[in-house]
């Protein structure tokens, strides 16, 4: 059943278990991620950004999508995710990544997003805590989870609670929850987005102990994220390579630091660079093995995109040529359907490792099923 992502968090914050959360950019995605969440059973948390839906609305130029295909991108998701997870078996959530306004906020909800991130990480301190706050009182009598951001997910720095840095300061986070009445909150504590997180890393574990025990203290039950969390398994780095790729020090979170975290107060970790790894890399595989598939009339086209730059690893930058299956799973032939099982394939692989490593595995009955009209009640009933 569909739930909102707060009651999915509440499980995991209960338990001190880490709940993976991935990004979903095409039907065909959608379908496996459920599918392994429930062999696994795992609640779920899938999750389209704003470029996803700009993308899944049909605009190729994802990163400048309009507010138009956004809104057609929102509803297409939302549907897919009705259709494989409305009756599993599993809890599943649709959650909006890093939505910039309330206008998008709107779209996700009308689309069937059961949560949403409204990301204001960027804007002067009062500024994030105005937009975040117009969210919640917008989402929350829809049930609807919020999400927030505070503190910028940028390179490295040493000095963690000096006044110049990045990182996110506990005691802003605890003000900022109060202020805004948001659910969960992304903290920046080391990790970043892509591909290039550099050889190393170390999250700054103790960012997050310190926000969830000032947490405590205040009596917020909030839920704390960890965004730019991919593991990049080096295999797929060196597979993708091997192929032809050039992909440049390609480095993720070694995922022993994530187990570590989800112990220590992170409550959700946020994956997608390794999920397009992977479906890359099967890829560029079938049309090694198969080579006669690259004159193929409905994918030849995309092979001749996956080659025309050996850095990109997104499949959303050569799959334009098959916008009928991934935005809508219409599988129309046999060469499309190895492409679309790809593409499963990768999810799975990369998705069913970090549910058992986080814990997520076999905890899906500990969720509460409820519903957003439910959550509804009892926002309003604690004057939320
Ligand atoms: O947090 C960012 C996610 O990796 C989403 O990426 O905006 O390219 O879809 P995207
Ligand atoms: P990665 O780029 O590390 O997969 O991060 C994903 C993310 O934070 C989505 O919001
Ligand atoms: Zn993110």
């Amino acid at each position: 059943m569909l739930v909102p992502m707060r009651a999915i968090l509440e499980a995991a914050d209960k338990y001190r278990y880490g709940q993976a959360a991935f990004n979903m950019n095409s039907v065909g995605q959608i379908e496996a991620a459920v599918h392994i969440h429930e062999l696994l059973r795992s609640g779920a948390v899938l999750q389209g950004a704003e470029a996803s839906n700009a993308f899944m609305g049909g605009e190729l130029d994802f990163m400048h999508g309009s507010a138009p295909a956004k809104r057609v991108g929102a509803k297409n998701i939302g549907d897919a995710v009705k259709k494989y997870g409305g009756s599993s078996k599993v809890p599943v959530a649709l959650h909006l990544d890093h939505g910039k306004s309330l206008e998008m906020v709107k779209a996700c909800i009308d689309g069937g997003y059961t949560s949403v991130m409204i990301d204001g990480s960027s804007l002067p301190y009062e500024q994030n805590v105005e937009l975040t706050r117009e969210v919640v009182k917008y989402a929350h009598p829809y049930g609807v989870t919020v999400e927030g951001e505070l503190g910028v997910l940028a390179g490295v720095e040493d000095h963690v609670f000096s006044a110049t840095s990045t990182y996110t300061n506990p005691m802003q986070a605890v003000d900022f929850f109060k202020k805004t009445g948001c659910d969960a909150l992304a903290i920046s504590y080391g990790t970043c987005h892509g591909a290039n997180k550099g050889k190393d890393t170390r999250i700054r574990r103790e960012i997050a102990i310190a926000t969830k025990e000032c947490m405590m203290h205040e009596g917020i039950q909030g839920f704390l994220v960890s965004h730019g969390s991919s593991t990049v398994p080096q295999e797929y780095v060196q597979q993708i390579n091997a192929m032809g790729g050039r992909l440049e020090n390609a480095f993720g979170i070694d995922v022993q630091q994530l187990v570590d975290v989800a112990k220590a107060g992170i409550n959700k970790i946020n994956v997608d660079t390794d999920i397009r790894l992977a479906c890359t890399r099967n890829i560029m595989e079938l049309y090694r093995d198969h080579p006669e598939l690259k004159n193929s009339p409905s994918i030849g086209r995309l092979y001749s995109d996956l080659t025309a730059n050996p850095k990109n690893f997104d499949p959303r930058n050569y799959v334009g040529s098959i916008m009928d299956m991934i935005m809508y799973g219409r599988v129309a032939d046999e060469d499309l359907e190895r492409i679309n099982d790809c593409m499963k394939d990768g999810v799975i692989e990369s998705i069913a490792p970090l549910l058992v490593q986080f814990g997520s595995y076999r905890k899906s009955h500990l969720i509460e099923a409820v519903t957003c009209d439910q959550m509804a009640d009892r926002y309003k009933k604690e004057g939320i």
